[in-house]
């Protein structure tokens, strides 16, 4: 029994269905990660599985960045540097598990569960409060 993935509905939901489900595509690609080093997944599967990570993260965090810039968001600074916080510490880890072939679950967990649960309810909570989704009705 695996009880080191992340735990979507209870810690991460912010109420607004397209912001819900891009943040739950991020969660599922990690616990599928997690599931894959529990189960002594091979090597490349892992690396793989965490470059696809940086890339899925990466682009919602761009998005993100390009909706705030483009309605001139007062605290782009802040939001920008906490995505970029998240995607050095996943770098960092890819280039461990690179060299090192290292990932402990529980600690990569860690570091994401913090993460989420902090940026979402913090910065991404303030972000679509203020700022319409282009697209999208006013949550
Ligand atoms: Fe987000
Ligand atoms: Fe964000």
């Amino acid at each position: 029994m695996i009880d080191t993935t992340l735990d979507w509905q209870e810690r991460y939901a912010l109420g607004i269905p397209a912001v819900d489900d891009a943040h739950l595509k991020l969660i599922r690609m990690i616990n599928h990660l997690v599931i894959c080093i529990v189960e002594g997944t091979d090597r490349a599967s892992i690396s793989a599985s965490l470059g696809d990570i940086l890339s899925a993260t990466s682009a919602h965090f761009a998005l993100e960045e390009k909706i705030m810039r483009d309605s001139h968001y007062d605290r782009y600074f802040e939001h920008k540097a906490d995505h970029d916080r998240l995607l050095d510490q996943l770098r960092d880890m890819m280039d461990d598990y690179g060299v090192h072939g290292r990932l402990e679950p529980a600690q990569l967990v860690r570091v994401l569960d913090e993460w989420f649960s902090e940026h979402i309810r913090s910065h991404d909570a303030r972000l679509h409060r203020l700022v319409e989704l282009p697209g999208s009705p006013a949550a």
